[in-house]
């Protein structure tokens, strides 16, 4: 029975599967079968070999029951039915569990905990999982403690938190002297989410009812800011004066903006900035900024992922036109299956393992 005053499962089911073979059919669970977790079970099924998926399981109503390749939309066909709780997928013994569900800690570390009891590695995008050391003490030291007693792996990982703000800005860094400013900036276009998401970031809301939801904490925007920060500055040794400081502005459309569900109207948020500080001696040392827009070039954004490093010998990288989230998220999820399968056991974040490259030969062949 895990938990700490959080909701209290108990999980029976077959202990550690054997031993750590050959990388052949390697047995993936899913457990969120939605935007990213339909896509990593496509991009496994139709791009990658040397993995079986043996179980999903979702909570929307609507895709329990039905095929997998069905509602991942993918080419192979699989027998794999789609189920409605976490304990049937891991009464199939999953090697590696692929965990896209929610953001918070909260809400994912006893499924997390339950994986890794069961001997199965986590790869997760919930984004306070990317670096939950100094924030979510409990929980990282919890999932730590299981995950290393039971020889596995749980990774907290996705394109952001994971990969832009993250692992490729510590990569550009091997090339600096010094780092005395540090800009991070995505500008995405988010027409082609749906509702759902939408209304979770923010999107689609008059100016009262973003800021009413700001205030009630049911409006997130971008979760994951503070994450990127303290991982980067723990591995580049800054020390920052306090706490992150973000903000969180509404962009209301000037003319009613189409989506693929109908119109959000004139007024109404068609986007937002969020920007996280973080200050050393007082100054701007960090500064990570967001701009989600349903039509970011026509409102003057142009749609990419940044990176400025001032110092001697600055550094700017600029990928347009930015990356896609879902198709990012997803392939970064699946990309890290040979990182987690070869990492020592533990809580890792990206900073302490190799880049999740593609694999694109059988997983076996991967050195
Ligand atoms: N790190 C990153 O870079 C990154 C990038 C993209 C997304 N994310 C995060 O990843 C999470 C998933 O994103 P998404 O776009 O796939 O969200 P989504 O489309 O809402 O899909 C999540 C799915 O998981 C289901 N679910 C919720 N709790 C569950 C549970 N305990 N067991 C099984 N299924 C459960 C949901 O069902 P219901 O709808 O019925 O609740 C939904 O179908 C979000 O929190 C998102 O913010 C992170």
């Amino acid at each position: 029975v895990y938990g700490s005053g959080l909701a209290k499962i108990r999980i029976c089911v077959p202990l550690r599967q054997g031993g750590d073979g050959p990388l052949n059919g390697v047995r993936i669970g899913l457990v969120g079968v939605g935007s990213i977790g339909s896509h990593v079970a496509r991009l496994l099924l139709d791009h990658r070999t040397g993995v079986e998926i043996v179980a999903a399981a979702t909570k929307d109503e609507s895709a329990v029951g039905k095929p997998l390749h069905e509602v991942a939309k993918a080419r192979m066909t699989s027998t794999v039915q789609i189920v409605d709780s976490i304990e049937k997928v891991l009464e199939c013994r999953p090697k590696v569990v692929i965990h896209a569900t929610t953001s918070f800690l909260r809400d994912v570390a006893v499924e997390v905990t339950a994986c890794a009891e069961a001997g199965a590695h986590v790869i997760s995008c919930s984004e306070e999982l990317a670096f939950p050391f100094l924030r979510h003490g409990d929980h990282a030291e919890m999932i730590s403690r299981v995950a290393a007693s039971r020889g596995v792996t749980v990774l907290g990982t996705g394109v952001n938190p994971g990969v832009i703000f993250d692992q490729l800005l510590l990569s550009v860094s091997g090339v600096c002297w010094t780092m005395d400013r540090i800009r991070g900036r995505r500008v995405v276009d988010v027409s082609g989410f749906g509702r759902p998401i939408h209304r979770r970031l923010g999107i689609g809301y008059s100016l009262e009812e973003f800021r009413a939801g700001h205030d009630r904490h049911t409006i997130a925007g971008h979760v994951g800011f503070p994450e990127s920060i303290d991982l980067v500055c723990a591995r580049l040794g800054i020390r920052l004066d306090g706490p992150v400081e973000e903000s969180f502005e509404p962009l209301p459309a000037r003319t009613s903006a189409p989506t693929r569900y109908g119109e959000v109207p004139a007024g109404c948020t068609e986007g937002f900035i969020q920007t996280a500080i973080a200050r050393t001696n007082r100054s701007e040392r960090l500064r990570l900024e967001l701009v989600l827009h349903l039509r970011p070039a026509a409102a003057g954004y142009e749609p990419a992922d940044s990176l400025t490093i001032d110092g001697i010998h600055p550094v700017q990288l600029k990928i347009q036109p930015g990356m896609d989230a879902i198709l990012a998220t997803s392939a970064q999820l699946v990309n890290s299956i040979p990182v987690v399968l070869s990492a020592t056991p533990g809580l890792k974040s990206v900073k302490d393992l190799p880049v999740g490259a593609a694999w694109l030969g059988p997983l076996a062949s991967i050195r």
